[in-house]
Order: structure tokens, then C-alpha cells, then sequence
């Protein structure tokens, strides 16, 4: 499996606002969409495209146009501070729901949702969810995925714990993982430290 680290100045910048602490809501959701189209931008770059001819004012140029089918699926609720900024890139996407909570005690995550596009075998399938710490998650939600066909998928996240990573990689070796940093380390909760504490608390002001 591959893990693509974007390390670009913007992508950095961004991440430095979700994480400090003094960051207000706004500022936070902020960040986020400025985070995530430069993330997603990144992922979505191998995408596949038709050629095309357009016509400018003084001639014709080639160009290109997006060819695949591509399905985004936040993953409830922290991975729907991704989603506008992945619908501005690609307006044409579908969107699939996958709702996934982690007990407050174990850590261990289940399905309280989903609801998925058709024909997912023929798509281009992008995750997006803002953290990966244990890979639970992600582990759960690529596993419905693989069971309705998916099989060309990517997962988008904004921190990722370098054990949760292994994780993932063991359960799911043929997705590529593109984030914004590599953490090192869990602690006893399963937060990612330093991390940024919970994401979607952050998000939606909730605690
Ligand atoms: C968070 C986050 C991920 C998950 C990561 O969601 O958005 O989905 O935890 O942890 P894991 O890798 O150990 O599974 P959470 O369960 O807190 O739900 P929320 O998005 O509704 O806040
Ligand atoms: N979910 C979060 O929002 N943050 C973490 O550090 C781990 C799981």
C-alpha cells in the first residue's frame, strides 16, 4: 500500500491551524475546507480523462475532461467537513454515506448508516474521513465498500497515527492513504498525539 504525505507549505499551514488550540469553530471549519481541497486535489490526480478539443477565442486548444465515475463517501460525521470542498473540485461526483462511531470506551467502531451509489465497481471511490487512529474506521468503511464491488478506492484523511496506518495496510494493502501528517503515536482513549483532539467536536462545536 502506498501512504502519500502531502508536505506542501499550504497543506502544512492549514494542518497548524486545525491543531493549535486557541482556533476558534469558524477558523476550524475554515482550515478544513482549505485543507481538503488541497488534499483532495493531490488524491484525485490520477483520475482518468478523456481527451478533448475546445475552442478559445483565437483557436483550439487540447484539453481534457473527467472520464471516470467518481464517488465520494464521507464518513460520518467528522468526513462531512470534506465534503464541499470535494464537490467544488468535482461537481459531477456522487456522494455515498457510511456512518461509523467509535465507543467512547473501547474505541471500536460500528455502522449506524449507510447509504451508497449503485455500479461502485465501476467507479473511482475516494474516502474521506479526517482521522485515522486506530483505522478502525476506515477498516469498517472499506469493508462495506469492498462488499457492494468497490475496488478502485482512496483513502483521504488529515492526520493518520503511524500504527493505524500499519493497520489499515494489513487489512486493506491495495488503497493508498493520502494525509497531511503522520503522527506517532495513540494514547490510552486511542486519540492520535499530538493529533488535534476530537475532529468532529472541533467541527461542529459539540464536546
Ligand atoms: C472519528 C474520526 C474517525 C474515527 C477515527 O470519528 O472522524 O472516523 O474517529 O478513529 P479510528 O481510526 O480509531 O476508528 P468518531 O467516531 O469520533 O465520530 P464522529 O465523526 O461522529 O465525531
Ligand atoms: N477521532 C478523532 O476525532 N481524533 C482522534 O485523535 C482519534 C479519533
Amino acid at each position: 500500500m502506498a501512504c502519500y504525505v502531502n508536505n506542501h507549505p499550504l497543506v502544512q499551514d492549514a494542518l497548524s491551524t486545525l491543531r493549535q488550540t486557541t482556533t476558534t469553530t469558524e477558523q476550524f471549519r475554515k482550515a478544513t475546507k482549505r485543507i481538503s481541497h488541497l488534499l483532495i486535489a493531490e488524491a484525485t490526480r490520477n483520475i482518468r480523462t478523456d481527451p478533448t478539443t475546445v475552442e478559445t477565442a483565437l483557436g483550439v486548444a487540447n484539453g481534457c475532461a473527467i472520464a471516470s465515475e467518481v464517488v465520494f463517501v464521507p464518513i460520518l460525521r467528522a468526513g462531512l467537513g470534506m465534503l464541499e470542498a470535494a464537490l467544488e473540485l468535482i461537481p459531477t461526483a456522487r456522494v455515498g454515506y457510511i456512518g461509523l462511531e467509535r465507543d467512547e470506551t473501547t474505541a471500536t467502531a460500528s455502522t449506524y448508516y449507510s447509504k451508497l451509489p449503485n455500479d461502485l465497481a465501476s467507479s473511482q471511490v475516494f474516502i474521506l474521513d479526517p482521522m485515522l487512529a486506530t483505522s478502525g474506521s476506515a477498516v469498517s468503511a472499506m469493508d462495506i465498500l469492498s462488499k457492494v464491488g468497490a475496488t478502485d478506492c482512496h483513502l483521504i484523511c488529515i492526520i493518520a497515527a503511524k500504527d493505524g496506518i500499519g493497520t489499515f495496510e494489513k487489512c486493506h494493502p491495495s488503497v493508498p492513504v493520502h494525509t497531511s501528517a503522520v503522527d506517532p503515536t495513540l494514547n490510552e482513549q486511542q486519540y492520535i498525539v499530538p493529533g488535534l483532539g476530537d475532529f468532529g467536536d472541533k467541527l461542529y462545536g459539540t464536546s
